[in-house]
């Protein structure tokens, strides 16, 4: 399968994510398996916006600790504890959180010094437990508004959607 990672800068961002969520959901037709949905969500989000960092930070241990999974961008923290940071903050809240300049948000954990916005959206399985957040952060500020919650929401919703197979179990 030859899959090409779409740059949709150019577009006004709703009809980005239009765009970028039809590829998602054809690249994933028929995938089951969550890790290999988060690399590739973090891969075809971060080219198509030409991100800083892109990726997602999985529930260890429910409701106290976060730990890196797959992701675009240089190297993350690996572990975040619930109520820390924009990740922790989501995590704890179960609601997206946008940053519109990361270091007005007190605690803000800052991998990468470049990072100046940020929005981070809660990832849940299909029995609403959070299973973890996906964190976008830009290299400028006020990158991210209510049409990134608007854009993402429906493409975290994979991970909540019933699946067959060897994946999450059903019942
Ligand atoms: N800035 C995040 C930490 C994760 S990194 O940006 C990859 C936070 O404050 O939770």
């Amino acid at each position: 399968m030859a899959e090409t990672t779409l740059d949709l800068r150019a577009l006004p961002k709703r009809d980005a994510y239009v765009q970028l969520t039809a590829q998602i959901e054809s690249v994933l037709a028929g995938v089951t398996d969550e890790i290999a949905a988060m690399a590739t969500i973090s891969s075809l989000l971060h080219h198509a916006f030409g991100y800083l960092w892109t990726g997602f930070y999985r529930v260890v241990e429910p409701g106290r600790l976060l730990r890196v999974g797959p992701y675009q961008g240089t190297p993350g923290c690996l572990e975040i504890a619930f109520g820390r940071g924009v990740c922790g903050s989501a995590a704890a809240s179960g609601q997206p959180v946008i940053v519109p300049n990361v270091d007005e948000f007190p605690g803000h954990i800052a991998c990468d010094a470049r990072a100046k916005s940020e929005i981070v959206i809660p990832v849940f399985d299909r029995r609403r437990a959070l299973i973890a957040v996906l964190d976008v952060d830009a290299e400028t500020t006020g990158r991210f508004d209510d049409d990134d919650i608007a854009g993402l929401t429906p493409i975290v919703r994979w991970f909540g959607a019933p699946r067959p197979g060897p994946g999450r179990t059903l019942g």
